[in-house]
């Protein structure tokens, strides 16, 4: 992959990259069509990444689907895929973690331990290899979103970071590669997070702007519904991540729901 990536740069070319681990949908092809519209040189990386489940079972559950995600890839008009084994990303000896502090301490951080470590450890080694100058990324994961963008600017990589906005289903629920382990009635239900989601955004549209009142509102919807279990439902700085306790400025809430052995997170901007 370097060596590809140093000819095509040598050649003049700008490099985009869309990293991904795979199991490729909606969402996924329109970061691909966004970045193959910035670049002449689009690359996919596709790789279920060990480092950052904190779960065993979650890791040997994740749907893994080459053939279909490599023909998706070809289709949108992917130039080459980056598909390492774990092996090759994590030799024996393999010693180096790269950590953000701060960032990554609350929403998901505080429920998967390692999580973040891990996602920062595996993109660091992702665009060390296909050195892009531009890399995209869905808001779906906004924490993660935020966390690679802190790193990329800490760490001078030089490489533009794009958020691109979360995808959804015609019936609103965020567009995930977890959603194909939902039972049909997990999949009716897990409708409560988008609808938690409205119901902050329509408090804070009234005027509301005591947090704790927003809050308790949305997570009495998520309660409504009897498969969901709410791990945690936060309301942030947009920017810094800090909890707030008013809404002042750009904030936006992010939350994390169980729908039987699936976890489903989502966010959205509360203005
Ligand atoms: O968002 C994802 O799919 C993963 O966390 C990423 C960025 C590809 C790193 O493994």
């Amino acid at each position: 992959m370097h060596a590809l990536s140093a000819q095509v740069r040598e050649a003049g070319k700008r490099i985009a990259l869309v990293p991904t681990m795979g199991a490729l949908h909606a969402g996924h092809l329109s970061l691909i069509d966004y970045a193959r519209a910035q670049a002449d040189f689009l690359v996919v990386s596709i790789f279920v990444n060990p480092l950052q489940f904190d779960r065993d079972a979650d890791l040997d559950a994740y749907p893994r689907t080459w053939e279909a995600d490599s023909a998706l890839c070809a289709e949108h008009g992917a130039d080459a895929i980056y598909a390492p084994t774990a092996p090759a990303m994590y030799p024996g000896g393999f010693a180096t973690k790269v950590s953000v502090a701060g960032l990554g301490q609350g929403l998901c951080g505080e429920h998967r331990p390692g999580h973040f470590d891990g996602v920062t450890t595996v993109v660091a080694k992702l665009f060390g290899a296909v050195t892009p100058h531009l890399a995209v990324f869905g808001q779906k994961d906004y924490q993660q979103l935020k966390i690679i963008t802190r790193m990329t600017a800490d760490l001078d990589m030089g490489i533009e970071v794009i958020g691109r906005p979360t995808l959804r289903e015609a019936d609103g629920l965020a567009m995930s590669s977890r959603n194909v382990h939902l039972s049909a009635d997990e999949r009716a239900q897990a409708l409560c997070l988008r609808r938690a989601l409205d119901k902050a955004q329509e408090l804070a549209q009234g005027g509301e702007r005591e947090v704790q009142k927003i809050k308790s509102a949305a997570a009495q919807v998520v309660e409504g519904a009897s498969l969901a279990r709410l791990e945690y439902l936060e309301v942030v700085d947009a920017d810094n991540l800090a909890p707030l306790t008013r809404l002042e400025g750009p904030a936006r809430m992010a939350m994390a729901v169980w729908l039987g052995a699936t976890r489903l997170i989502d966010n959205d901007a509360l203005n």
